[in-house]
């Protein structure tokens, strides 16, 4: 039984053998047309208790590519959120849809719920994206920089803007290859930047110009939690110098990417000159979603 709260749960060894199989199921699936049902019999619990477009599509795909099946729970159903009125102990939830499943995956705004929810499962758990964690989309970051970059070892990477669930599990992986993570936040948010401070290779780079300098990619997230849009218009007043623009991607060197998560904003975090540029790697990284999901499903139901 494997838990994936977050991506320093798996050891980097673990990391580097999912995304190696990711890139392997990639090519059979182009040069075959399909894959061996290899998950025949098993079956994938999602809750998403927050809305998703690439994780639920992503995983969904990749179970039924590999010939086992999923199911479905919205928030409502599932009741263990903070979309449910009515409460269902997270204790009861766990060991009975636990029990049904070979692995569960759960978008669930509060870590608290992820956590608890993990430790009561008696299966295999991946976290779909918490408040603090975002593990899954770490790795579609890993393997993306691993295509462009031909290493994932020696790479510095800025990420600008905010200090997210995004950023903290980017930098965890990073730190697994010995690749340097410079975080360029507002002094306003500095209080949230003290939980990476034990990652080893991260930095705190308040100018986001020099931040920027020698970077393989620059990377940002929307400035737009889902827990913070009530704060809008002091998140945009605080964020404004740290909008990714051409003129602080122009700072970078000519191999440098942009990665983004998305959904991204234009208005926002990033411009359309530096996303819809010819160095944005925003829809290879989202697709990555998929070969990812297909690792991570075999390592955690077939591997060891
Ligand atoms: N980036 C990401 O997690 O996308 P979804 O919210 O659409 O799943």
């Amino acid at each position: 039984m494997k838990k994936i709260v977050q991506l320093s749960d798996l050891e980097a060894h673990c990391i580097s053998d999912i995304l190696e199989v990711a890139e392997d199921f990639e090519h059979l699936k182009s040069k075959y047309g399909e894959l061996p049902p290899l998950l025949r019999g098993k079956t994938l619990g999602m809750i998403f208790d927050e809305p998703s477009l690439r994780t639920r599509s992503a995983f969904e795909i990749a179970m039924k590519d590999l010939g086992g099946a999923t199911l479905h729970y919205r928030g409502d159903e599932a009741r263990i959120g903070s979309s449910a009125k009515d409460l269902e102990h997270i204790k009861d939830f766990a060991n009975v849809i636990g029990g049904f499943n070979d692995v569960i995956l759960s978008r669930i705004y509060d870590n608290r719920a992820q956590v608890e929810l993990a430790q009561n499962l008696p299966t295999n758990f991946i976290n779909g994206m918490c408040d603090l964690h975002h593990p899954t989309q770490a790795l579609c970051d890993l393997l993306t920089l691993k295509r462009r970059f031909l290493k994932l070892d020696g790479l510095k990477v800025a990420f600008v803007g905010d200090a997210t669930n995004v950023a903290f599990s980017l930098a965890e992986g990073l730190a697994a290859y010995n690749s340097q993570f410079v975080l360029s936040s507002p002094i306003e948010y500095a209080p949230l930047v003290e939980r990476f401070r034990n990652i080893r290779n991260f930095e705190y780079v308040q100018d986001p110009d020099k931040a920027v300098e020698g970077a393989h990619a620059v990377i940002t997230d929307s400035w737009t939690p889902l827990n913070r849009k009530h704060e809008l218009d002091e998140r945009l007043r605080i964020l404004e110098p740290y909008r990714v623009t051409e003129k602080l991607f122009a700072k970078t060197a000519a191999n440098c990417i942009f990665m983004h998560n998305l959904p991204a904003s234009r208005a926002h975090e990033v411009t359309a000159e530096v996303i819809d540029g010819p160095r944005s790697a925003v829809y290879e990284e989202a697709i990555a979603r998929l070969h990812i999901a297909r690792a991570l499903l075999y390592f955690l139901l077939k591997s060891g």
